[in-house]
This record gives C-alpha cells, sequence and structure tokens, in this order.
C-alpha cells in the first residue's frame, strides 16, 4: 500500500466512524417529512414487481429483495410535499423514476460487465446477460405504465425524453472511450445524461405533479440536475477506493475505459511522461491492473480527489440558492441535508 493509501485508509476509517452516527441523522432528516409517502411508495413498487411468468417473478423477486437506497423517489416526494399534501400523481411519478433507475442498473451491469449490485450478485452474473436485458426492458415498460397512470401527457412526455438522454449519456460515454482528448467537458455531458437528468426530472416531476407553476417546476429541475451531478461525481470518487461495504465493485471505470473527473485533473496538471503514457493504454483497454493501480495513486497523490470534492463544492452552493423559496422549514432542511448527502455519502 502506497503512503496515500494508507493515509486515505486511515482517514476514511475515521470518517466511517464518525458517520455511523451522523449519516444516520442527516438519512432521517431527508425521509423525516415524507416517511409515510414513502412506505406507500415502496409498497406500490413492490407491487409493480410482480409476474404470473416463473421465470420472470424469480427475477423480480431477486431484484426486490435488495431494495435501493431509493434515493429518486424520495427527492419526488419531498419536492411535491413543499407544495402541501402528495397527491397520487406524485407516487406514480415516484414508481416510475425508481423502476427507470432499476432497469438501467439492470443493463448497466451488462454493459459494464459488473458482477456485483446492492451488495449482492448483480442479476447478469446471478442469472446471465439475455435475461438482464430482457427484464430491464419490462422493467422500463412498467415505468412507462406508472407514468400513464398520472394521466398527464406532459408527465409521459418528460419521461420518454428521460429514457432518451439517459441511453444518449451511456453511449456518449462509450464512443468517449476511444476519445484520447482528456476533456471535462465531455466528462460532464456524460454524467449531466446518464445520472443528472434522472435527479433532475425527479425534482421537476415532484413539483408538477403537486401542482407546482412551470417556473417553480423548472427552478427544482435545476436543483435536482445540480444534485446528480455531485451524486455521479461521488459515485466516481468511490471507484478510487477499495471499500466492501459500497455493495458493488470499485475500481472499474478505468479497467473499462474511463477517466473521471479526479484523474482527468491530475493527468491535465502533470507532465509525467509514464502516466500520460497510460492515457491511450486505459483507452485502449490494455493497461495492466498494476498500471491503473500506478495511476489511481498517482491520482491521489496529485490533488485529483481534493479537486472534484471542490467541484462538488461548487454545485451545492449553487443548489442551495435554488432552495431559499421553499416555504415548508422540515422540507427546506431536508432539501439541504439531500444535496450533502449525495457529496457526503459513504455508499
Ligand atoms: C447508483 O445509484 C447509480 C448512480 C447513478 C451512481 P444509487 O447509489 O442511488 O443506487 P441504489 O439504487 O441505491 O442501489
Ligand atoms: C451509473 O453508471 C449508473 C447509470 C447511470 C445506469 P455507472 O456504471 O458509473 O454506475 P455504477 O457505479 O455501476 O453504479
Ligand atoms: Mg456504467
Ligand atoms: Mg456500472
Amino acid at each position: 500500500m502506497g503512503k496515500s493509501s494508507k493515509k486515505y485508509a486511515i482517514i476514511r476509517f475515521i470518517i466511517n466512524f464518525v458517520s455511523k452516527f451522523l449519516y444516520m441523522d442527516k438519512l432521517d432528516i431527508i425521509r423525516h417529512p415524507v416517511g409515510n409517502e414513502l412506505i406507500e411508495l415502496k409498497k406500490l413498487f413492490n407491487r409493480s414487481l410482480e409476474s404470473s411468468n416463473p421465470l420472470l417473478k424469480s427475477v423480480l423477486d431477486y431484484i426486490a429483495q435488495r431494495n435501493g437506497k431509493m434515493m429518486r423517489p424520495i427527492l419526488t416526494l419531498l419536492v411535491a410535499k413543499g407544495f402541501g399534501t402528495v397527491p397520487k400523481a406524485t407516487y406514480h411519478v415516484g414508481v416510475t423514476l425508481e423502476m427507470l433507475h432499476t432497469a438501467s442498473l439492470v443493463h448497466d451491469d451488462v454493459v459494464d460487465e459488473s458482477d456485483e449490485r446492492r451488495g449482492q450478485l448483480s442479476v447478469n452474473a446471478a442469472f446471465n446477460n439475455k435475461i438482464s436485458v430482457l427484464v430491464g426492458d419490462y422493467l422500463l415498460s412498467t415505468a412507462l405504465q406508472h407514468s400513464a397512470l398520472t394521466m398527464r401527457v406532459e408527465v409521459v412526455d418528460i419521461i420518454s425524453q428521460l429514457g432518451k438522454d439517459l441511453s444518449e449519456g451511456e453511449i456518449l460515454q462509450l464512443s468517449n472511450i476511444d476519445n484520447k482528448e482528456l476533456s471535462e467537458g465531455i466528462y460532464f455531458d456524460v454524467i449531466r445524461k446518464k445520472t443528472a437528468v434522472l435527479f433532475a426530472a425527479c425534482a421537476q416531476l415532484g413539483a408538477l405533479t403537486a401542482g407546482a407553476s412551470e417556473t417553480e417546476a423548472e427552478r427544482f429541475r435545476l436543483f435536482g440536475e445540480k444534485v446528480g451531478i455531485c451524486f455521479q461525481i461521488k459515485d466516481d470518487i468511490f471507484d478510487y477506493f477499495h471499500d466492501e461495504s459500497i455493495g458493488k465493485p470499485t475500481g472499474n471505470d478505468m479497467l473499462e475505459g474511463k477517466l473521471t473527473l479526479p484523474a482527468l485533473y491530475a493527468l491535465r496538471h502533470t507532465r509525467d511522461e509514464t502516466m500520460l503514457a497510460l492515457v491511450p493504454k486505459i483507452k485502449s483497454l490494455t493497461a495492466t491492473t498494476d498500471e491503473i493501480a500506478r495511476l489511481i495513486e498517482f491520482t491521489k497523490d496529485n490533488g485529483g480527489i481534493e479537486y472534484a470534492e471542490e467541484v462538488m463544492m461548487r454545485y451545492k452552493e449553487d443548489a442551495l440558492l435554488l432552495l431559499t423559496e421553499v416555504r415548508n422549514e422540515e422540507v427546506r432542511r431536508a432539501l439541504v441535508a439531500y444535496m450533502e448527502y449525495a457529496i457526503e455519502r459513504e455508499k
């Protein structure tokens, strides 16, 4: 273990220890205003994961036994709650968004050839790729069905555009693997489309289904987008550390040809020829695990993680400015905590 890895291991141990107490509070603050609504939404979500086909049922049961953190529908419920009581349409939208997210993870693990998700074998590892593709499609269609149950065509329109954006983000990421430039612009385009648009839609649709004006919904869309960008930057930072408790593999991005914000920063600010020579190797998937370990170490030693953290802080400040008009104090506090959680979370 290198010197900086040891330093990070100690820091992470302390953070983990303290966070056991702190983050419990943070998640409590986030969920508190919508505790009952979240229970209802989970019931609706689980009821939608049913099928009479035995094979499909076994895969859906497998997925349902490990729910995710439900961060996306929580955002939808919170924003809606800020406008008063949560109407039925908001629950359908919440289920749509969590279902779309679940489908995209099932497909993502095929694309990334990843064998672990939410602390258990990914669907492709527990079953196979064909099942993942088919079940992912089934989940996507279930998502669409719930958007129709809102009885609002503009909601279906936003969901359809969202599905297109998510696919485009993944495709852009794939085509960028051949790109030898160390472009931060493309990195942000990718994460905006593959992750942030989903959070943006969660907040926007929470507002719209609760009777907000277009202007108010747009303000929440922007809030969600900034949260989502931080959420993905944080997810990318996880990849630089080994941590079993995350529930999915780390150290995968470079193996897949992806250079994320911390490495882009470190590489753009160095003249170290050995490290720069690794870029085409990473991009052509020919770098050895040893070379990847060295680039990860180099990134940490050269301020890559700190830089990514500073970028998140700037997004956070902008995001919080968008909350000043939220009148429900409990909801406003929860949304602030939500933004902080995206940056500080440990899984
Ligand atoms: C994982 O999202 C995918 C990313 C966009 C980083 P989450 O961390 O919200 O995943 P679950 O739903 O809780 O498993
Ligand atoms: C994020 O992509 C998940 C989606 C947008 C589908 P990643 O491939 O970076 O996320 P993880 O780390 O597998 O969850
Ligand atoms: Mg991926
Ligand atoms: Mg992945």
